[in-house]
Order: C-alpha cells, then structure tokens, then sequence
C-alpha cells in the first residue's frame, strides 16, 4: 500500500483467532495446540460447518479440555465466507479488539502470528502474504499456484487495487475494520470473500499492511476448492470490476462537463 501517515490506534488486547474447518478432524488438535502456545492470551474459535468426519467432535474435545477454545456449531456447508461473517458476528458482540483468520490445514503457520500482530499496531488489515518479497508458497502443484498468481494479476488490474496478495486467507481483522466496512450486505459466500474483504477495506481508505509468510500446501486432506468457489469469484470479481471502471468513468465525466456535448 502506498504510505499514508499511521496513525496510533488503540492497543489490540483481546483476540479471537476463528478456524473454520470441514472435514479437518486429523488437522484440528496439532493447529489449536500451535496457536496456543503462541499467542496463549488468544482465543481460539472453531467455525465448523457440521463436518461429515466429526470435526465438530474433535473441536468440543478440545474446548472441554481448555478454557480459551471455543466452537460455533453451524448446522450445514455454506462456505468458508459464510462461516467466517458468523465468527466475525460471535466476535463483534463479544468486544474482542481483533480477529484473525487461519486455515484449520496447517498451511497458515501460527508462529507468523507474533510479527503479523506487531503490523496491526499500526494497520487496520494486515494480511499474510505470499506474493511479496519474502513470501513463498510451498508444495502447491504448478497449476494451482498459476491460478493464485493469475487472479491477483487480474484483481489488481480490473479493481485497481493496489495489494499484492487480495485472495490470502491468513489475515488480521482489527474489530473496529469490520465495524466500519460493515458485513450486512457481503453476500460473498467462498473464498471471494477475502476479496470482497479487502475491496471493502481499500476503498473505505483504511490502511492495508502485507507480512511476507510461507504457505504451505496441506498434507492431511484435502482442499475445498472447487468449480463453484472459481465460478463465483470470477463473476463477482469481474461485475466488482466493471462497477468501478464504470464508477470512474462517471467521475471523469462529471469533471469535463465538455465530454457531455460528444
Ligand atoms: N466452516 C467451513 N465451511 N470451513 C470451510 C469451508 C466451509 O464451507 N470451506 C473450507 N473451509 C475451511 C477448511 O476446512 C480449511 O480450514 C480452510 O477453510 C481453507 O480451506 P482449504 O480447502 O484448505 O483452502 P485452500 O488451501 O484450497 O485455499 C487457501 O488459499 C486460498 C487462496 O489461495 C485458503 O487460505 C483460502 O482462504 C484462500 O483464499
Ligand atoms: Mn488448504
């Protein structure tokens, strides 16, 4: 992001790291035991979406056994977009100062945390980056890394944004952001949520802050990528686009009245 005076913001005391899993019911136990003894004044909420492998077992396991693991029971698949605005929910009526969103996976390493916490001292997003110097993706299969690399291409050209890593999944929402973008009508329900997160946050002229992190492919299970979650963010994405090259437009006009007349 370019650099705009930081202004001091208050401390960040109290935070809610949300985990939405389906189906991480071998991945879940070793991700909370990491983000535990990193940042122990954390909480940890799991988002589980009724997961058919008894995730939703595992998580209750985990919470009965520590005070500071929660879990949010969601009764059907609505995507990851829709389980994380329910976290944010939980989140904002229980006065945490900040959110962090991780994979269950494995590929979010919780020990990035610390640095990405420093950064949202002065940031109102900060997202862990893989397409800035110092930032690597590991084990991804040529085809899925084109498509990452191939749809931030294209994010920043068609919305004019300038962020390096608009569709990353590890990030750190101060509570106050949520406030102000607002969540009532993000009707993103995959991973174009991230996105449509980082559009809302951009043009409400809040300052973005990129960490360098590794991702790391998963090694249990597997992704929940698939054709809709594309299909989705390519139609939303380009219709995001399209109002924004046409939105700039209007503003030329109004400002060369001239043009009117041709
Ligand atoms: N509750 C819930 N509901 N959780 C879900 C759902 C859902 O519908 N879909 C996925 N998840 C959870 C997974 O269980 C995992 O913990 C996390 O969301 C990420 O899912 P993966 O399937 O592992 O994502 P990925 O590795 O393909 O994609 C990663 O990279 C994307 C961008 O490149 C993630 O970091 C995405 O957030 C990111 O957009
Ligand atoms: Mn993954």
């Amino acid at each position: 992001m370019p650099d705009r005076p930081r202004e001091p913001r208050p401390p960040i005391e109290r935070i809610a790291v949300l985990i939405p899993t389906y189906n991480e019911r071998e991945n879940l136990p070793g991700i909370v035991e990491r983000v535990r003894a990193t940042v122990p004044d954390a909480d940890v909420l799991v988002l589980d979406d009724n997961s058919p492998d008894g995730t939703g077992r595992v998580a209750d396991e985990l919470a009965a056994a520590d005070p500071r693991v929660l879990v949010l029971h969601r009764e059907v698949k609505e995507g990851l977009g829709a389980a994380y605005l329910a976290g944010f929910r939980w989140a904002l009526e229980r006065d945490y100062d900040a959110v962090v969103e991780m994979d269950a996976d494995g590929s979010h390493r919780p020990e990035h945390l610390p640095v990405m916490l420093e950064a949202a001292a002065q940031a109102d997003l900060v997202i862990g980056s893989r397409y800035v110097p110092g930032g690597q993706v590991v084990n991804w299969p040529v085809e899925r890394k084109a498509i990452s690399v191939a749809g931030n291409v294209y994010i920043r050209a068609i919305l004019g944004m300038p962020v390096n890593d608009a569709t990353a999944g590890y990030r750190v929402y101060r509570c106050q952001t949520l406030r102000t973008i607002g969540l009532d009508d993000v009707e993103s329900a995959g991973y174009c949520f991230q996105t449509d997160l980082t559009v809302r946050t951009v043009r409400a002229g809040l300052t973005v802050v990129e960490v360098p992190i590794t991702f790391v492919e998963r090694e249990i299970g597997d992704s929940k990528m698939d054709g809709d979650v594309v299909r989705e963010s390519i139609t939303r994405i380009t219709t995001w686009g399209v109002q924004h090259r046409l939105a700039q437009a209007r503003r030329l006009l109004e400002r060369e009245p001239r043009w009117h007349r041709l």
